[in-house]
């Protein structure tokens, strides 16, 4: 079999998702829209919108796609994937349907309830007369989110009640509805499964670093780091992740009549009680993929195709290469309030040696093709190595060779030691 792929989005993970795909041998065309400067070294670019169906759909069919992968989660909650799909061409990516488990909190919540899956206990607010009575019922620590897609950058937790009302203050404003969770304790997980219906195939278990600063401290951002696998995690936590919540709440798509197909991603605490589910996302992660596909070792296309057409029990699953990787972001001054953009970019050349990549998330060319700055994350650096250790030196050595005025990166990605607290409570 050989395939075109053509691959929708512009950040580092459709990067390292045009990466994967072209290291699969099956694999004799990638074409990218839009895309960004470092996916064009590897991929056509096409500047289409990724949530027009009608513009995504005719580039499909001029490209003659094999396989079409929609990368970010708005053209999915928008339904692109079932334009796509209805047009004949095979899809990697939920229908607008199933990605409603990551664009409606409510249906989200509702999925879990019925799957008998631990999640966080939560209420909307959608006026600000009932907000001071609400933050009363939760924390400390308070966890106040944006009730919507907000890339993570609308989510404060805080043990600080008064930042917590502003927030949620602010959002009201602002006409977004609040979501008020209560706060899981433990280390953050996350598993991308690759989903067919009630078929789950696990990748490798990754974390990413959520907070701007080092010791995760300051604001929430899309995200500034992760690494993979995840040495303090026992195998037994991550089968029961897989068996006590993906798969409960893939089958429960299903029988909705909802059913999943694609990267359906499980944010976890893993805490005194176990895991309990932060959230649910139908995309890739990002960064975690970054760091994820820089060590799998097997096609990836023929993964992703017979995700896309209903074989995903049929093939091999997924073989990891030995080692460890890690993902550092370089973002823009300001970033995430409002990242200063325009600025020139140096060092970031040949961005392929083996040990390390360089991928592009908001970049941009000059008329006078310099590579400048075009968003707050601006590129990723990965490193692999034969451990955590070796993968966090290679990827800050890279870094160091890359000048962006005013930029800023986390120094302690994959550095902290972690524990998972006793578990009060016997897994069942
Ligand atoms: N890693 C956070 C996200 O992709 O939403």
């Amino acid at each position: 079999m050989t395939v075109r792929v053509l691959v929708i989005g512009s950040g580092a993970r459709e990067h390292a998702l045009v990466l994967a795909l072209r290291r699969d041998p099956s694999v004799t065309a990638v074409i990218a829209a839009p895309g960004n400067p470092g996916i064009g070294q590897q991929a056509e670019l096409r500047q289409v919108d990724p949530c027009s169906a009608e513009a995504v759909v005719a580039l499909a069919t001029d490209v003659a796609a094999d396989l079409v992968v929609i990368g970010p989660e708005v053209p999915l909650v928008l339904g692109i994937a079932d334009a796509v799909r209805a047009a004949g061409f095979p899809v990697f990516g939920p229908s607008a349907d199933a990605a409603r488990i990551e664009g409606s909190k409510a249906f989200a919540k509702d999925v879990m309830a019925a799957a008998g899956v631990r999640t966080a206990h939560s209420e909307i607010v959608d006026n600000p007369a009932d907000l001071d009575a609400a933050l009363d019922r939760f924390g400390p620590t308070w966890v106040v989110k944006d009730d919507g897609l907000a890339a993570g950058k609308g989510v404060v937790v805080t043990a600080d009640r008064r930042a917590a009302r502003d927030h949620g203050a602010e959002l009201l404003e602002q006409g977004h509805p609040v979501l008020l969770e209560s706060f899981l304790d433990g280390p953050e997980v996350s598993l991308f499964c690759l989903v067919d219906g009630e078929t789950v195939v696990p990748l490798l278990p990754a974390q990413d670093h959520k907070r701007v600063g080092d010791g995760d401290s300051g604001p929430n951002t899309g995200g500034m780091g992760a690494y993979t696998p995840l040495p303090w995690l026992p195998a037994e936590t991550l089968t029961e992740i897989v068996e006590d919540v993906v798969k409960p709440v893939a089958a429960e798509l299903v029988r909705r009549g909802s059913a999943f197909s694609g990267l359906l991603y499980a944010g976890l605490a893993v805490g005194s009680n176990g895991p309990a589910v932060v959230e649910f996302n139908c995309r890739f992660g990002d960064p975690e993929t970054q760091a994820v596909l820089a060590l799998l070792d097997s096609p990836f296309a023929e993964l992703l195709h017979a995700t896309a057409t209903g074989r995903l029990a049929e093939v091999e699953p997924p073989r990891w290469k030995d080692g460890a990787a890690i993902t550092v972001v370089l973002a823009a001054e300001n970033y995430p309030a409002r990242p200063r953009t325009g600025d020139v970019i140096t060092g970031a050349e040949d961005n392929l040696d083996g040990d390390t990549l360089v991928l592009h998330a908001g970049t941009g060319q000059r008329e006078d093709k310099a590579l400048v700055s075009a968003g707050g994350r601006v590129l990723n650096v990965v490193g692999v190595g034969a451990d955590l250790a070796q993968a966090r030196e290679r990827a800050y050595a890279r870094l160091a060779q890359i000048k962006l005025p005013g930029s800023h990166f986390r120094t302690d990605i994959g550095a902290t030691e972690v524990v998972i607290p006793e578990r009060a409570v016997a897994a069942e």
